[in-house]
């Protein structure tokens, strides 16, 4: 199978296209990814020299150069990860965030259903419901309630990818994941921004009351359930894909204090973030009844497991924190504190 990847040098994605080609049920892979301050070759330097791996650097809202990459390649199918990914970010520059999740999607879907491509798998966000109130969690049906410009952007970016299967009988398919965490995520996100901080002894600033419940799902377990997805799901269908790991961000603080063996005085209260969806929480029954997928690692060993990561990794956390981070960490801290 050859497979046209879209933010193949981001966290998730780097982490498809280890595995597919490192597993091998992927003989090709093109990574097509613009390289912005959240893309990064050295998530894909271990497989950099695999002769089925072949990197375009380029943005998914250029017609042209997407159509001439498809064209050139002819894959077998499209797996769709490129995206400003950072909620904080969307509410401070909402303008990128629609120009790539919405336009950049409708760029690749135009191309794609203009050379025929044979399969697309849209990656998405559980972040789409919005808000979800106890005891509820949220199924393939649930309303769309978009808090973000974020997952508004999102939200209409499904929409648009499932009417190319509506209307144009292209075959499409949706995921929608919880939280991710693992190696190689850019630590502007929870988890490795409190690991990193705390390796620093740094504050660990936690918005709100810390109450707001996430998901969490190990990377890798949201790779292979894109990969389930890509080999049985059915054209048309939304998927959720969620790690049955439902806990209160300030929990999940505490548990990282624990594992780097800091004092939990470095926690620090901050403004909360507007629109702050308190709870979100998802179930996994379609996806697992229709393809056997089901997440495998357990939070306490997937977090060890990252914080180790991030312990061994100091130069790549240092040469991402040298860069474009520094700028949008310090504005987002500062606004908060003061
Ligand atoms: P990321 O921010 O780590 O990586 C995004 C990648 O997309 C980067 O390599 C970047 O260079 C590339 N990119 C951005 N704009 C581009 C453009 N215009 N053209 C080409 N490439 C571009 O993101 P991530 O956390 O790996 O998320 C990947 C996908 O998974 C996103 O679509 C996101 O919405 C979705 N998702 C993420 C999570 C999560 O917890 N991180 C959860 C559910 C779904
Ligand atoms: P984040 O990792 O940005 O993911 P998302 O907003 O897509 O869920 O945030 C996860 C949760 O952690 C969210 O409730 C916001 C909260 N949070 C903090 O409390 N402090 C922080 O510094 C960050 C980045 C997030």
């Amino acid at each position: 199978m050859k497979l046209f990847v879209t933010g193949g040098a981001g966290f998730i994605g780097s982490c498809f296209v280890r595995t597919a080609l490192a597993e091998g049920w992927a003989k090709q892979v093109v990574n097509f990814d613009k390289l912005t301050y959240a893309g990064n070759l050295e998530n894909v330097a271990p497989i950099a020299g695999h002769a089925g791996y072949r990197f375009i650097q380029a943005d998914i809202c250029d017609a042209q150069a997407v159509e001439k990459a498809l064209r050139e390649e002819a894959p077998d199918a499209v797996v769709h990860f490129a995206a400003e990914s950072h909620v904080d970010r969307s509410i401070h520059s909402p303008a990128p965030v629609i120009q790539t999740n919405f336009n950049g999607t409708f760029t690749l879907l135009e191309a794609a259903r203009r050379l025929n491509i044979a399969r697309f798998v849209h990656v998405s966000t559980d972040e789409v419901y919005g808000s979800i109130e106890e005891p509820h969690d949220a199924d393939e049906n649930y309303p769309l309630r978009a808090s973000s410009p974020y997952s508004a952007s999102k939200a209409g970016s499904d929409l648009l990818a499932l009417s190319y299967h509506t209307t144009y009988k292209m075959n499409v398919c949706v995921t929608r994941a919880s939280n991710n965490y693992g190696p190689y995520q850019f630590p502007e996100k929870l988890i490795p921004l409190m690991i990193s901080n705390a390796l620093e002894d740094k504050p660990l600033p936690v918005y709100g009351d810390g109450q707001q419940v996430r998901d969490w799902l190990y990377v890798e377990d949201h790779c292979r359930a894109i990969r389930a997805v890509l080999q049985k799901g059915r054209a048309g269908n939304v998927y959720n894909v969620g790690g049955n790991c439902s806990l209160p961000n300030l929990e999940v603080v505490q548990r990282i204090l624990k594992a780097t063996g800091k004092p939990t005085s470095l926690i620090t209260r901050v403004t909360d973030r507007p629109g702050h969806d308190r709870r979100y929480a998802l179930t996994n029954s379609k996806l697992t009844g229709e393809t056997g997928w089901a997440p495998q690692m357990d939070f306490t060993r997937g977090l060890q497991a990252t914080v180790d990561w991030y312990v061994q990794h100091k130069a790549w956390v240092e040469h991402i924190k040298s860069g474009e981070y520094r700028r949008f960490y310090e504005l987002n801290y500062s606004q908060r504190v003061s």
